[in-house]
């Protein structure tokens, strides 16, 4: 066994894969952990990406990066409408996109490409892939129970659920549970016809792909992962949690304030309310300023993630009564970006209130915080009705943000008896989680299966 695991590995070494993330913060952070995770077995990594948002290559040393013009002007550059920016750069990248892989099928010679990881949301790269004969593995950031709610989406159109009618937020989705209409994603564009165009876009080219990846655990998902295979005939790699796999490694482009660790430091065990909404959520100032005051009251030591520009209309934190933070004497630290990871495997964290982005909720599971659950949007409410409903790890705001709900939902995590069940049902999925990534466990495996399948493409593509 050992020497076929050898055989493999010296097979990797001579193998180059072509890897282009979605330029997100929450899309590029997974695909350069999967970048590392590959490269770890052996593979070599040339990462393709646009100018927008670039990731900063001198803390990859190990890989080639390739930079595309990506034609976007000085006013498109921008995360304000998410589905206006992906259309837009599906369709100015092909060209550039194309020629890229033109060049570079030509150029690497030494160690041929075996095959190209993109993004799910880069659905024209299919038929690119396909012109070119290579092979495209896709990574769908989101989880897989999100996905299978965009693979609906004819449906959801078909039996009226969407557009969502305020008559029937409550009312359940039958054919989806646990999920209620509001959970449905609704997305603020310009214009919805283009939501739906790229999440056709994104489902049919994922179904047309010669695999999907994801960061997420069977465990974890087992219900949603039968579902897939039913509905995609292709291969499927569960291997994540992907930052697990190494300890310390931070993709982050953004300068993470190390001010919170020697904090926590002097915070006691489980006391401290973490709270953070991603890279690309804004809040109103209204909200803004329950969100202090509710934390204020509770009373509880939090740790807040005030991102430059998350309250719109303002730099930063200006909307804050003078004195604020001197009269919180000690018990709140503002910062404007966080070492996540760290922060959340600390012991003083007793509680994260998250907008749920998928790898916000995945690195709660992974280091066992239960969860206050504030989705904003797309996947968000459904990661939260999960967390809430399926797994019973957190507990939902689901109201208008007032600032004597916030108080009660923070002392009712960190304190009471409700918030200690949340916590040891989410250190049960912790211990999952590391079992998967052992040797023998499912994602260990999946990793496994994928690497092998990956040697398979190759010779297709050199015939
Ligand atoms: C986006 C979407 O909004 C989300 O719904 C989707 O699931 C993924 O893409 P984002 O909103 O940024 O992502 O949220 P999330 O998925 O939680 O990713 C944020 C990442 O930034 C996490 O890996 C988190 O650890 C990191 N982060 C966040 C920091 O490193 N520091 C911070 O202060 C805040």
């Amino acid at each position: 066994m050992e020497n076929v695991r050898e055989s493999h590995r010296q097979q990797r070494k001579g193998c180059t894969l072509l890897l282009f993330p979605l330029p997100l913060q929450g899309h590029i952070n997974p695909m350069l952990w999967l970048a590392n995770i590959l490269y770890s077995k052996g593979f070599s990594i040339i990462i393709i990406h646009t100018k927008f948002n670039s990731p900063n290559p001198s803390k990859y040393p190990h890989f080639t990066f390739h930079s595309i013009p990506d034609g976007l002007l000085e006013g498109e550059a921008s995360t304000a409408d998410v589905v206006d920016l992906v259309t837009l750069l599906n369709v100015k990248c092909i060209r550039s996109f194309r020629d890229s892989l033109v060049k570079l099928l030509l150029e690497v010679k030494e160690e041929p490409i075996a095959c190209l990881i993109t993004d799910a949301d880069w659905y024209f790269t299919q038929a690119v892939a396909d012109s070119l004969k290579l092979p495209r593995l896709v990574l769908r950031t989101s989880n897989i129970s999100f996905f299978l709610v965009f693979g609906a989406l004819p449906l959801l159109l078909e039996k009226g659920y969407i557009p969502i009618k305020d008559s029937q937020l409550e009312e359940p989705v039958v054919e989806l549970p646990p999920l209620k209409v509001k959970d449905l994603p609704e997305i603020k564009t310009r214009n919805v016809e283009d939501f739906y165009h790229l999440v056709a876009g994104l489902v049919n080219e994922s179904k047309a792909s010669s695999g999907l990846i994801w960061n997420s655990f069977e465990d974890l998902e087992r219900d949603a992962l039968s579902k897939l295979y039913q509905d995609f005939p292709i291969p499927i790699f569960t291997i994540g949690p992907f930052y697990k796999y190494f300890s310390g490694t931070s993709s982050s482009s953004l300068t993470e304030d190390q001010s919170c660790i020697s904090w926590l430091d002097k915070k006691a065990p489980n006391s401290v309310i973490y709270v953070s909404f991603g890279s690309i959520a804004e809040i109103n100032e209204a909200e803004f300023l329950e969100i202090a005051w509710g934390l204020a009251n509770s009373n509880q030591p939090f740790l807040w993630v005030v991102r430059p520009r998350l309250v719109r209309g303002s730099e930063w934190i200006e909307p804050l009564p003078d004195g604020f933070q001197e009269r919180l004497g000690g018990i709140g630290h503002i910062v404007k970006w966080a070492p996540q990871k760290e922060v959340q495997a600390h012991p003083a964290i007793g509680g994260f209130w998250t907008h749920n982005g998928w790898n916000s909720t995945l690195e709660s599971i992974c280091e066992g915080v239960p969860m206050i659950c504030h989705p904003i949007s797309g996947d968000q409410k459904v990661n939260a009705r999960y967390v809430t409903d399926i797994w019973r790890i957190g507990l939902h705001l689901e109201k208008k943000l007032e600032r004597g709900e916030i108080e009660r939902a923070v002392k009712r995590l960190i304190v009471e008896a409700d918030g200690q069940e949340m916590r040891k049902r989410i250190m049960s999925l912790k211990e999952k989680v590391e079992i998967c990534l052992k040797q023998g466990g499912s994602s260990y495996d999946s990793l496994e299966r994928l690497t092998d399948y990956i040697l398979l493409l190759q010779p297709l593509r050199s015939h």
